[in-house]
């Protein structure tokens, strides 16, 4: 029988809820940031300084999505939001799309999205499947060579803050999936969901470093305590 019994759920994912979809984790052992130098693809500098490298980065990363497909994990979440009664509210800092193909909805890409183009020309958003360059053409305003992956780098604000500051100011139940704590300011939306007053659990593979704060933490793959753990919410209501 689960513990809980929330009327307001925010669940925040990161790499690890891909990790057993096939998806490269940053900070794991063989994770992106042992490859590749942070500061060249996923800062502002490092595309000023080398468009075509970060263009390259990310097309890579968006072509390998027709490879991957949702887990076990990303469908329990979109479980959860289609019969949990009360508010629901999925932030995710991961870029791809596997929660949309498991099925959420009400899901919200803190850090942006690998299959969206963002033109620094006209400020306009645009679905991008393709693999894009110094030479592709904004569809809005036309210019060339103005356009970015819609992604949020180390120094930029992350989307969505209004909306996530407000879910985690009146949620009862605060859920962390698959993210090491490194990066804020998702790292401290468990302090300020339980300045709410909501409970707090991590589910992850292994102790993160904000896990101390956590009222509770269960720690194993993502596809094995993401399912179980959902089931026990629901069965608990
Ligand atoms: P930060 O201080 O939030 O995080 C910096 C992180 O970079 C640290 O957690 C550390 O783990 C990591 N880091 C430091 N040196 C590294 C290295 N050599 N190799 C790999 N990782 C390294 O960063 P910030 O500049 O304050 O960024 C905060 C903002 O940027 C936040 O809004 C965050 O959401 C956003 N962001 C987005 C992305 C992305 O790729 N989408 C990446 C990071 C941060
Ligand atoms: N099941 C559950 N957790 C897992 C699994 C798994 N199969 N595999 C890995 N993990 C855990 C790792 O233990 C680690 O704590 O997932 C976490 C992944 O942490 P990071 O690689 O740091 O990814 P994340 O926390 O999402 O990074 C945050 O940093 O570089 C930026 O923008 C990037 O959104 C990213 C942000």
């Amino acid at each position: 029988m689960s513990i809980y019994r929330p009327t307001s759920i925010v669940v925040l994912t990161g790499a690890g809820i891909s990790a057993e979809s096939g998806v490269d984790t940053f900070r794991d052992k063989d994770g992106i940031w042992a490859k590749v130098d942070y500061r060249d693809v996923a800062t502002p500098e490092g595309f000023t300084r080398d468009p075509e490298l970060v263009h390259e980065f990310y097309n890579q990363r968006r072509s390998g999505l027709a490879e991957v497909a949702p887990n076990a994990a990303h469908v329990a979440l979109a479980r959860l939001e289609r019969a949990f009664p009360g508010k629901f509210l999925l932030v995710t800092q991961n870029i791809d799309d596997l929660h949309e193909r498991a099925g959420s909805l009400r899901l919200t890409h803190m850090h942006g999205e690998l299959n969206k183009a963002l033109c620094a020309h006209c400020g306009s958003r645009h679905p991008w499947h393709s693999a894009m360059s110094r030479a592709s053409r904004c569809p809005s305003c036309q210019e060339i060579g103005q356009l970015r992956p819609d992604v949020v780098w180390f120094g930029e604000m992350p989307y969505r803050m209004d909306e996530i500051e407000e879910a985690l100011a009146s949620c009862d139940l605060f859920v962390s999936v698959g993210t090491s704590g490194n990066v804020y300011p998702a790292a401290g939306f468990v302090e300020q969901a339980r300045y709410a007053g909501a409970r707090t659990i991590e589910l992850n593979l292994e102790p993160s470093e904000g896990c101390g704060l956590f009222e509770q933490a269960i720690h194993g793959r993502a596809t094995e305590i993401v399912p179980e753990f959902v089931e026990h919410l629901l069965a608990g209501r």
